[in-house]
């Protein structure tokens, strides 16, 4: 075992995102403004072998939990391989995935199996129309046959990522916290989060998270802070809510789900950040908002290197990130002006 992954404040690192594909099937418009289908640039994947010789050097490190991104991870061929591979690592306990749940439902057997042990949909709006309008051309009955689908295959408990904004989707607040009334959801309502250099367009839509506790009570449904069931095993992320990731959860009395709020934009959580990313091209980021970035894969192949160079990107990792929230934000060189969907959140 090598030294842990620590950073320049403390902060041990044990929770790897890998971005498998840049590409996304649908355009949501939180994550790409602007042109949905716009993939101009081509960039060179890192193949499963790739990914898996730098898990195995990161779990000699410490890291214990990968979460697969995208783009849209499903559409990488044989996803399953990739998990399978990687749950084999010694070290490796949990393997999640973030995934728009559009290519999910004949998936989700074959990803159980291989030994995914977590898997996130976003899913923005109950609404068909609504739906197909935030993300650009998605298919709600899909995603929904896939949250079954992956119920089927035995995944006993999934997140959905409900981005919340106004005047788009904040009137449907009510009919998610219904939904953990009775299945075994976390719903997980997350604060917009400025994207690029957008902060203009962001403002308009930003909206904070406080006014959903609120809602319960209005309902005289009794919401209780909760440590989420996966925790233990989950790692920890959030200062307030030891190994609960950068959500605080919440159960209704008597619910079968739980309710997460995530905040990072007016109460950011970077104090515990315990995450690396890996894009898909094979560099490191050690941080969703900031633009440092160290392309490892030249090194793949010769562990000693590659723990060196992993060991540097986190020494530049900022004590807190760098979000664009005034339009009269001038960006610095480290500034993330890349889109959301390029680094898989
Ligand atoms: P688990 O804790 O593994 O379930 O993952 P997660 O909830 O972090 O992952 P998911 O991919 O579902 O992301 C949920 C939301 O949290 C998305 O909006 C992400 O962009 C956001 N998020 C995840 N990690 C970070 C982070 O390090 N910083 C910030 N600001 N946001 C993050
Ligand atoms: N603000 C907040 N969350 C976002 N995501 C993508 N873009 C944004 C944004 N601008 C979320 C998606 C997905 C997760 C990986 O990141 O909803 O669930």
């Amino acid at each position: 075992m090598s030294d842990p992954l620590v950073d320049s404040f403390g902060r041990v690192h044990n929770y790897v995102r890998i971005s498998v594909t840049d590409r996304c099937n649908l355009g949501c418009q939180y994550c790409r403004p602007g042109n949905s289908t716009d993939y101009t640039t081509k960039i060179d994947l890192l193949t499963f072998n790739e990914m898996v010789a730098i898990v195995n050097v990161l779990a000699e490190m410490g890291v214990t939990k990968v979460r697969i991104t995208g783009g849209e991870p499903l559409l990488r061929p044989h996803l399953e391989e990739l998990v399978s591979r990687l749950s084999a690592i010694s070290g490796i306990r949990r393997i999640g995935l973030t995934t728009n749940g559009m290519l999910l439902a004949s998936k989700a057997q074959a990803l159980r199996q291989a030994g995914l042990t977590d898997v996130n949909v976003s899913l923005d709006s109950l609404l068909p129309e609504r739906y197909a309008n935030i993300t650009r051309g998605g298919n709600l009955s899909r995603v929904m046959r896939a949250v079954e689908a992956c119920f089927e295959a035995g995944f006993k408990m999934l997140k959905l990522n409900v981005v919340l904004m106004q005047g788009v989707n904040e009137d449907e607040i009510e009919s998610f916290l219904r939904l953990t009334l009775d299945y075994p959801l976390q719903i997980r309502f997350i604060e917009y989060m400025p994207i690029g250099n957008q902060a203009e367009g962001w403002k308009a839509g930003f909206m904070p998270l406080e006014g959903i506790m609120a809602q319960c009570a209005e309902r005289g449904w009794d919401a209780q802070r909760v440590v989420p069931a996966d925790s233990l095993s989950n790692s920890s992320f959030c200062g307030t809510a030891a190994d609960s990731g950068p959500a605080r959860y919440y159960r209704i009395s008597g619910a079968a789900g739980e309710f997460g709020l995530i905040n990072p934009v007016s109460d950011h959580f970077c104090m515990d950040c315990n995450r690396l990313r890996i894009t898909a091209n094979g560099h490191v980021k050690p941080c969703l908002y900031w633009n440092d970035e160290r392309d490892i894969k030249p090194f793949i192949g010769n562990d000693e290197m590659l723990r060196q160079e992993i060991r540097r990107s986190l020494e530049a990792k900022p004590q807190r990130h760098e979000m664009i929230v005034q339009p009269s934000h001038k960006p610095s060189q480290h500034t993330m002006l890349r889109q959301m969907s390029q680094i898989g959140g």
